[in-house]
């Protein structure tokens, strides 16, 4: 089932779930439990992890027992690639926290078996118990990771083709489609909907008619994000803009 929270702007919600974040990371660490959290890229979940990093440094919120599972990474690029994942996560968020390196995971870019890269992946979020809080953002393809339609329920963590709107999309940092992979290594739809809380960030009026099809087609692989309606425990995070067409 999805709920909707409406936010009145990207701060206010940045601020409810990373306080969401920062609850669950000091009752689990109370008890000697780690948090495993599932982490997106991309531009809209970068007011959460500023805000992550603020609690870090003025509420000295500890990340030492946090373990992280990123959704996807750019087939072909490495950690040294300004466009890479792994620099964006760690530029953004992981050089700013205390989380120890080595509880960091990201699928490997330039992994030349990506399939053994995919299944190893699966097994270390299996390993640490499955994730316990999965950030999402959503694309205009019904994309959650990077799961382009059409991707089934039981979809694990796998290569895929990127569809042309999303290459088109996420130009605009690249500076050239050209430049743009054609593939991503990312998580599944079932890996996904195994997390055991969802929060989807979706900011703007181009997301509204995504968020709409998202909430009120039936569950389909043409459009993955219509899968999010079978979790138990989902949550879309709005802004007004982004809920216009709910
Ligand atoms: C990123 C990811 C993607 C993005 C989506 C929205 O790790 O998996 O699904 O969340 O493409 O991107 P933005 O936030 O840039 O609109």
């Amino acid at each position: 089932m999805i709920s909707t929270r409406l936010h009145p702007d990207k701060q206010t919600a940045a601020q409810a779930i990373a306080g969401e974040i920062a609850d669950l990371i000091e009752i689990r660490s109370k008890s000697g439990k780690t948090t495993v959290l599932g982490l997106a890229t991309g531009s809209t979940p970068l007011p959460l992890y500023a805000e992550l990093i603020r609690l870090h440094r003025a509420e000295k919120l500890s990340f030492r027992s946090v373990i992280t599972f990123n959704l996807d990474e750019y087939a072909g690029l490495g950690p040294s690639h300004p466009q890479s994942y792994r620099f964006f996560m760690e530029e953004n968020l992981f050089r700013h926290l205390d989380i120890p390196a080595g509880n960091i995971h990201i699928p490997d870019g330039l992994s030349k078996d990506a399939a053994k890269n995919c299944a190893d992946y699966e097994a270390a979020i299996r390993a640490v118990g499955g994730i316990d809080l999965q950030i999402l953002g959503i694309g205009r393809t019904g994309h959650i990771g990077f799961n382009e339609p059409p991707s089934a329920a039981d979809t694990r963590t796998r290569w895929v083709h990127l569809d042309e709107v999303t290459r088109r999309d996420n130009s605009v940092f690249f500076g050239d489609l050209a430049q743009v992979p054609q593939g991503a290594l990312t998580m599944g739809v079932a890996t996904i909907l195994e997390a055991r809380r969802v929060e989807l960030i979706a900011f703007g009026e181009a997301k509204a008619d995504i968020v709409h099809r998202a909430m009120k087609e039936a569950p389909s692989a043409a459009c993955p994000a219509t899968w999010l309606q079978q979790h138990p425990r989902c949550t879309f995070h709005l802004d007004a803009a982004a809920a216009k067409a709910l």
